[in-house]
C-alpha cells in the first residue's frame, strides 16, 4: 500500500502526493497519469473542477489554517 500524503498550501489547494484515484460523482475516473501531485481546488474558482488551474492567485481567496499542536499534552 503506497502512503498518501494531502497537504493544505497556504491560499491554494490541497496537494495529493500518492497513489489515488479522483473520480466524479458519477464513479468515473479522471486521467491523472504521469502526474506525481495533484491539486485539488478548494477555492471554487478554477475553471477544471475539480483540479486547481491557479486561479486562486488572482482572487484573493485565503486559507491559512494550520493543524493544532500540543492537544493532548502529557
Ligand atoms: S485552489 Fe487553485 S484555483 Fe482554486
Amino acid at each position: 500500500m503506497t502512503d498518501v500524503k494531502i497537504r493544505c498550501r497556504k491560499d491554494g489547494p490541497l496537494i495529493i502526493t500518492g497513489e489515488v484515484t479522483v473520480t466524479d460523482h458519477e464513479g468515473n475516473a479522471f486521467d491523472t497519469s504521469g502526474r506525481e501531485n495533484i491539486a485539488l481546488c478548494r477555492c471554487g474558482a478554477t475553471s477544471k473542477r475539480p483540479f486547481c488551474d491557479g486561479t486562486h492567485r488572482h482572487t484573493g481567496w485565503e486559507a491559512s489554517e494550520t493543524a493544532p499542536q500540543n492537544e493532548n499534552p502529557e
